[in-house]
């Protein structure tokens, strides 16, 4: 039986396993998809030991998507760009990185790509990352905000982005989103503030100026974050991350196994 899992911290909530393992039964693939929870003060220690355990990939996620990388032994191109990875196929003693997360996160918004102009991306993490590389691939975007608790990172997260003179990207506070003066067509929350000991707090607090904006929050358990549930109160326009974790799964899946996901999960998930 061949192992897969999913790599990160907490990990109570994840539905991975659930969706992975419905697939592998669907398609009578002899595998099998485990939660491996690491706290991240033992991550070195972990990732040696499961070098040596036979398995053959990995998701990755919160808090893990950049620490990975030094762990692996390539990187496809494109998840080298975004400098983050959420998959790893293991083959022989090889771990290669992959990043499916930008196509998970276009995929819910794909109707709605030609009239974003502005966006609002909150947070400047591995999953921020993704996220702005496929806004940036895209969309025609012009603006681009980037509200970080930790300014550093974001403009450590500028960097490495493409540099385009046609689109004004600016770092800001959380605390100065509502001062932002051109209207923002939508607003990502890519922290993991609004799940788990979390689960009471919005990462910002959104004013009726956002009233026209697609509020979109990668997070998927609650159902409706914080944020997402103010989102609603004001009229805005709502999604939360389950599509794009089905998505994500989806492209993970084929990169290890050369399947999409079978009808069935598409219809048990989403309904
Ligand atoms: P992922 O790989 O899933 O993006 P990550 O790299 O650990 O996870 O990034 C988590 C993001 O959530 C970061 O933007 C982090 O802000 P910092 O860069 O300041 O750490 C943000 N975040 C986590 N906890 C937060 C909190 N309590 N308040 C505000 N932002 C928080």
């Amino acid at each position: 039986m061949k192992k897969y899992g999913i790599i990160g911290y907490p990990l109570s909530h994840s539905l991975s396993p659930q969706i992975h393992n419905l697939a592998f039964q669907t398609l009578n693939i002899d595998a099998r998809y485990e939660k491996i929870e690491i706290k991240p003060e033992h991550f070195d220690n972990i990732i040696s030991q499961l070098k040596s355990e036979g398995w053959k990939g990995f998701n990755v996620t919160v808090p893990f998507k950049e620490k990975i990388i030094p762990y692996l032994d390539e990187i496809e191109p494109v998840t080298g760009k975004i400098g983050a990875v959420n998959t790893v196929k293991i083959s022989g003693n090889k771990w290669a990185g992959y990043n499916t997360d930008y196509i998970g996160f276009i995929r819910p918004i794909e109707k709605d790509l030609k009239r974003i102009d502005c966006a609002l991306i909150i947070g400047a993490g591995g999953a921020s990352r993704a996220v702005i590389y496929g806004l940036l691939e895209k969309t025609n975007i012009k603006c681009l905000y980037i509200a970080n608790r930790t300014k550093s990172r974001a403009r450590q997260l500028l960097k490495s982005l493409r540099n385009s003179d046609e689109i004004k990207i600016k770092i800001i506070d959380l605390a100065e989103i509502n001062s932002i003066e051109q209207p923002v067509d939508l607003l990502v929350n890519t922290t993991n503030v609004g799940m788990g000991s979390l689960i009471e707090d919005t990462p910002v607090k959104i004013s009726k100026k956002f009233i026209n904006s697609i509020v979109y929050d990668l997070i998927y358990n609650p159902k409706k974050s914080k944020l997402l549930r103010l989102a609603e109160s004001l009229g805005c326009r709502t999604i939360n991350g389950f599509p794009m974790l089905l998505y994500q799964a989806d492209e993970s899946f084929k990169i290890w196994t050369g399947k999409h996901f079978p009808d069935k999960v598409f219809r048990t998930f989403l309904g």
